[in-house]
Parts: C-alpha cells; sequence; structure tokens
C-alpha cells in the first residue's frame, strides 16, 4: 500500500515511509548525499539555504532520544523552521485522535511531519490523511519499519566496507521479531546486494513471516559470528521478559551477548552496530560497544546526514 504513497509518478519521494520498496538507484542517491552532507552536517552555516521557508515539525507519540534530536537539528541546519509536538502535554491527552492533531499542526503551515508511532502502519494511515502538498517521514512504526535507521546504518557500513556490499559478510543478533530497525537494514541490505546476511536470535525473537528470507539462521551465536565483517546488534525489547519470550537477562547474555571473546571469533577488522538505547550487559558488554571496533557513535553522527539528505529530497 505504501508504495502508490511513497512515491510520485516520476519516482521522486513524496513520502519516506519504508525502505521496502525503494530501488538501489534511489538508495544511492540519497547515501551520496549524506556523505556530502556529513562533512557539513555538524554545523555551519553553509547549508541553511536549502529550506528555507520550510516548515518541519517533529510529530512524537513514542519516545526518543537519537531520532527526535537528529530529525530537529538536520531541520535546523538546513535552514527549515521547526518544532517538536510533545504528545504527552497536547490534547491529544483529551482524547483529540492522531489525525485531527495532524490536520491542525498542518493547518498552521506545516510542510513536512517526522512521525514516530507506536503501532504498526499508524504512520502510513496519517500519510494517507495528509494534504497533496504535505510530506511525512516515518521515524519508527511498531515493529514495521525505521527508514533512516536503515539508511544511515548503510552509510556507516558504506564509510569503513566501501560501497560494493556484495563482499560482506552481516550478522544481525537479538529481538529480531520485534526491530523494525532489522526490517529496514534487511530490506536495505538486501536492495544494496549484501553478500551473506545471517541472523541469530532464540526462536522466541525470530519473525514467522517473510522477513528473514534468504538470510542464514543461527542459533548459536558463536557459528553465526565466524567470519563476519559487520555484526548488527539488536536492543532486547525488556517487555519480552513479561511475555515470557526471555527466561532471563543473565541467560540471555550468556547464549547471545556480545562479548570481547565473542567477538574475537569474527574477522580481526570486524566492525560492531547497534542501534541505540542499548541494554549494556544484555545484548552487549561494555567492552565491545565502548571497544575500538565499536562505530556507535559514528552511526549516530551519520543519522543527522541521512536526515538531512531526506528532508532535501524531500522538500528541497
Ligand atoms: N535508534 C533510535 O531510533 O533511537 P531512539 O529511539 O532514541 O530515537
Amino acid at each position: 500500500a505504501h508504495m502508490s504513497l511513497q512515491f510520485f509518478p516520476d519516482g521522486r519521494f513524496k513520502h519516506f515511509l519504508s525502505l521496502e520498496d525503494v530501488p538501489a538507484t534511489a538508495l544511492e542517491s540519497l547515501l551520496n548525499d549524506a556523505q556530502q552532507l556529513r562533512e557539513n552536517a555538524m554545523g555551519g552555516t553553509q547549508l541553511r539555504h536549502h529550506l528555507q521557508g520550510k516548515t518541519v515539525c517533529n510529530l512524537f507519540f513514542e519516545n526518543s532520544t537519537r531520532t527526535r534530536s537528529s530529525f530537529l537539528l538536520a531541520a535546523q541546519r538546513l535552514g527549515a523552521d521547526v518544532f517538536t509536538f510533545d504528545a504527552s502535554t497536547s490534547s491529544g491527552k483529551k482524547g483529540e485522535t492522531d489525525i485531527d492533531t495532524l490536520k491542525n499542526l498542518e493547518a498552521m503551515g506545516v510542510n513536512a511531519f517526522v512521525i514516530r508511532h507506536s503501532e504498526n502502519g499508524a504512520v502510513e494511515k496519517l500519510a494517507a490523511a495528509a494534504n497533496d502538498g504535505t510530506s511525512v517521514i516515518n521515524a519508527g512504526d511498531g515493529r514495521n519499519q525505521h527508514p533512516t535507521q536503515g539508511l544511515l546504518d548503510m552509510l556507516s557500513i558504506r564509510q569503513i566496507k566501501g560501497n560494493d556490499f556484495s563482499k560482506l559478510k552481516i550478522l544481525i543478533a537479538g529481538d529480531i521479531k520485534y526491530s523494525r530497525v532489522a526490517r529496514s537494514d534487511l530490506n536495505a541490505l538486501r536492495t544494496l546486494n549484501a553478500g551473506e546476511i545471517r541472523v541469530c536470535a532464540p526462536a522466541s525473537l525470530l519473525p514467522t513471516d517473510g522477513t528473514l528470507d534468504a538470510c542464514i539462521h543461527y542459533e548459536n551465536f558463536d557459528q553465526a559470528i565466524k567470519n563476519v565483517d559487520v555484526v548488527m546488534m539488536l536492543r532486547l525489547q525488556r517487555e519480552r521478559m513479561e511475555e515470557g519470550l526471555v527466561a532471563s537477562l543473565d541467560g540471555y547474555f550468556q547464549e547471545y551477548g556480545l562479548t570481547q571473546q565473542r567477538l574475537g571469533l569474527a574477522k580481526p577488522d570486524a566492525i560492531v552496530m547497534h542501534p541505540g538505547p542499548m541494554n549494556r550487559g544484555v545484548e552487549i558488554a561494555d567492552e565491545v560497544a565502548d571497544g575500538p571496533q565499536s562505530i556507535i557513535l559514528p552511526q549516530v553522527s551519520n543519522g543527522v546526514a541521512v536526515r538531512m539528505a531526506v528532508l532535501k529530497a524531500l522538500l528541497a
């Protein structure tokens, strides 16, 4: 359904909702633009003409540290007027619907909404309700998609491993079933022709739909990580423990936690990624998160550049 919503008939982006149907040319063009912006993404005034006169609203119905702040900075650094809507202090608390909220903010002259929501498909529904001239960017919906995270992850891999992903063995480990990050990353890795995609998680945290088509599944982490170039760790969504999907945090760390010893089984120049927020000592050890192979903070820096590139593609 998002295919027709996301693109104009000529192939340009109208909204940015999902990486599922984004062709390689469009993905690479966004990555190239983000890389060019990367040098200037951290400040300066030379980019502020791109979105002058445009208004961006950060519409977050769910918590965020990285995505919300980096979209705010990205819009500011491109010269847009930008404001953040705080759902917890809004009239949504009095029962106003999400669509009415969007339509009212739109009436104030918002050109683009950056939306996070806890429900699958909620951002797509809001995009369908927006006026023709309004763009919507998905900043994460339920367990469905987090397309700008997928982009920043691809940019982070490219910067270190080069543009040819066909040579790479990539492992995605952890709570894949509930991860919108994993879904967007898997879409992008397939589109960019990744050589080998491995997944490792307990059976209770593996999706049973088509998400893992063409991935190699490992139950044993030590086997999964052998000779990989990239290790992408995922946050264990702790609320799953109450559903009994994970027996104990200690047990999870023993079997699926990334320790320095385990990382030693990957290629010596392997990189370690995590989208954040991290559960230290649950899916990743401090020594790895803060170690020389970790690119977790460079991922965050790339988030600003990628979000600038997406805002530019939609609004400039
Ligand atoms: N990676 C990510 O989306 O982090 P936040 O939830 O803090 O935005």
